[in-house]
């Protein structure tokens, strides 16, 4: 073990704040460019990068007078800035109230709880001008508590100037300048912001990507100069991403965004606990897959900084348990040949219609079963398929009616495939062409519809 530094006493779990460690990252790492390391922010005693910009706001706020001996603190957040002012309340003696979205994990709330927090749960699925949105209780119950503070992490830029001179001086001396790149989730901008700010003040050619979330307004508002509420929907991913645009987020400081899907965001938080020992937020995994799928813009002497924003402590039942993920569809790769995706199907053996047969037996087929094609079999093999489409374009193409043969008004057979192939392989086979293939597994032939497929891979 390499020796280190022994702290000194601190005077309070405050002072214990910031000079987070900087950790090579290595298993992860093999594949992209240059050198990698990770800003672990979980060190903070409040385990995550939030204390020290909480501690900020507290600190700006009682020296211009905004936060009264005795006050209490309201605040709206994902739970980590929670933590952090949670932490300045005990020690300095303010009474803290935390207005959550119900999406936060229910760890967060009791972590808050457990250091004397009043926690208000709000609904996700507003906006945030909504009377019930995290944000709206928030400024009721400031307007409503006598010497209250509303901190307001969004728009409060004691948030950003946190980093500025915490975060960002600190991976400049640990990098010893050479940091090129530096990459990271953005929520209320502060991190992203403040960081940035300073590395570009010493050395302006360093590059500054934001990792975002599908559902959220940075990058096309970046990238385009348009605030697209069409850009905006329910995610999974928490503490990145946002539905404003908050006073934080100095978007001229950001080279790029990139955004990151829930499930790939929590498959890659997962891998940094398993190959790199980092136990990390939803988040941290989002902002190093959003590097991964950068990984081709960076120069072979590449010094880039991931910053992890906080512990997977809070994540345990969520990404870290297989049984959400599973819910989610997010363990895909457990579900990798196409026997897989038919398991417990032996109870239903296989529907097919005669080619000889009216088209009238397919329609009551697919009525009775709630199906929409049918593999068409003369006995021993498949001589064809029957869809909806197929039965609709001889029903006003024909002269039959639904008397009409089958065969007739069949199309090609499905593809047939054996159980071990991939999804992959089963995508590929059914192409544009066909809705639907049959899997040949040792037992019986099982059909999986193209819907199917496709749920299983989104
Ligand atoms: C887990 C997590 N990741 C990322 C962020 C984004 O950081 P910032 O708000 O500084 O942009 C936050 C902030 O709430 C967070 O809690």
């Amino acid at each position: 073990m390499m020796t280190r530094e022994i702290p000194p006493i601190y005077e309070n779990i405050l002072e214990t704040i910031g000079r987070t460690p900087m950790i090579r990252m290595n298993a992860l790492a093999k594949d992209i460019p240059g050198e990698v390391y990770a800003k672990v922010e979980y060190f903070n005693p409040g385990h995550s990068t939030k204390d020290r910009m909480a501690l900020k706001m507290v600190e700006d706020a009682e020296r211009d007078g905004r936060l009264k001996p005795g006050g209490t603190i309201i605040e709206c957040t994902s739970g980590n800035t929670g933590m952090g002012l949670a932490l300045a309340a005990v020690i300095k003696g303010y009474r803290l109230i935390c207005t959550m979205s119900d999406k936060q994990s229910k760890e967060k709330m009791d972590v808050l709880r457990a250091l004397g927090a009043e926690i208000h749960v709000c609904p996700t699925n507003v906006a945030p001008d909504h009377p019930d949105s995290y944000y709206s209780v928030a400024r009721r119950l400031n307007s409503e508590i006598a010497d209250s503070f509303f901190p307001n992490q969004y728009d409060n830029l004691s948030n950003r100037q946190a980093h500025y001179e915490s975060t960002g001086p600190e991976i400049w001396e640990q990098t010893q300048g050479r940091i090129t790149h530096f990459v990271v989730g953005v929520g209320t901008g502060g991190t992203i912001s403040g960081v940035a700010q300073f590395l570009k003040e010493k050395n302006p050619s360093v590059q500054i990507w934001g990792i975002d979330t599908y559902g959220s307004v940075f990058k096309k508002y970046h990238e385009t100069g348009e605030f697209d509420p069409q850009e905006i929907y329910g995610y999974i991913t928490e503490g990145i991403g946002e539905d404003i645009l908050p006073k934080n987020v100095d978007f001229s400081l950001i080279d790029k965004f990139e955004k990151v899907t829930d499930r790939d965001g929590a498959l890659a938080a997962r891998e940094l606990a398993r190959k790199e020992g980092l136990l990390l937020g939803y988040s941290c995994g989002s902002a190093f897959q959003g590097l991964r799928q950068l990984k081709h813009l960076l120069p072979p002497d590449a010094v880039t900084v991931v910053l992890f924003h906080d512990h997977g402590s809070r994540y345990v039942g969520k990404i870290y348990n297989d049984d959400w993920m599973r819910e989610r569809g997010f363990l895909r790769e457990e579900w990798k040949t196409l026997g897989e995706a038919v398991q417990g199907r032996a109870a239903r053996p296989l529907v097919t219609i005669g080619a000889e047969e009216p088209i009238n037996n397919a329609i009551v087929q697919f009525k009775r079963f709630g199906i929409s094609q049918l593999p068409v079999s003369d006995g021993s093999t498949y001589v064809g398929s029957l869809t909806e489409s197929h039965v609709i374009h001889a029903l006003t193409s024909g002269e039959g009616g639904i008397q009409q043969l089958v065969r007739t008004a069949m199309g090609a057979p499905f593809p047939t495939l054996p159980a071990t192939a991939s999804l992959l392989d089963g995508v590929k086979a059914m192409g544009e062409t066909f809705n639907a293939l049959i899997v040949r597994s040792q037992d019986a032939d099982h059909i999986v519809s193209k819907h199917d497929l496709l749920a299983q891979l989104a």
